[in-house]
């Protein structure tokens, strides 16, 4: 079982049960989760899955495409800055949503 706890501009959680193989982006629109907009579908190009997270074990490091796409956030990027879109659903993760997407 793959748990993903998405953190609210407001403070409060969503823990959401993830699918084997799914993105964090698209574990939170199937699940309705607030705030990640992913325009695009998934496909770096739209900088509206933006989210904060920890580097932890399993996650890929940042691709020339994704680090281009997050130059172009609403909200400031952070050094833990990520498109949710490219960051795979893994255990234990613990992703923060950005107070705006556009
Ligand atoms: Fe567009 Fe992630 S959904 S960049």
């Amino acid at each position: 079982m793959t748990t993903i706890v998405y953190e609210h501009a407001d403070g409060s959680e969503s823990t959401i049960l993830a699918k084997p193989g799914d993105s964090v982006m698209r574990t939170a629109v199937l699940n309705n989760v607030p705030g990640i907009v992913a325009e695009c579908g998934g496909n770096a190009m739209c900088a509206t899955c933006h989210v904060y997270v920890a580097q932890i074990p399993g996650l890929p490091e940042v691709a020339d495409a994704e680090d281009e796409m997050l130059d172009c956030t609403a909200a400031e990027r952070g050094a833990d800055s990520r498109l949710s879109c490219q960051l795979p659903a893994v255990d234990g993760l613990r992703v923060r949503i950005p107070e705006t997407q556009i």
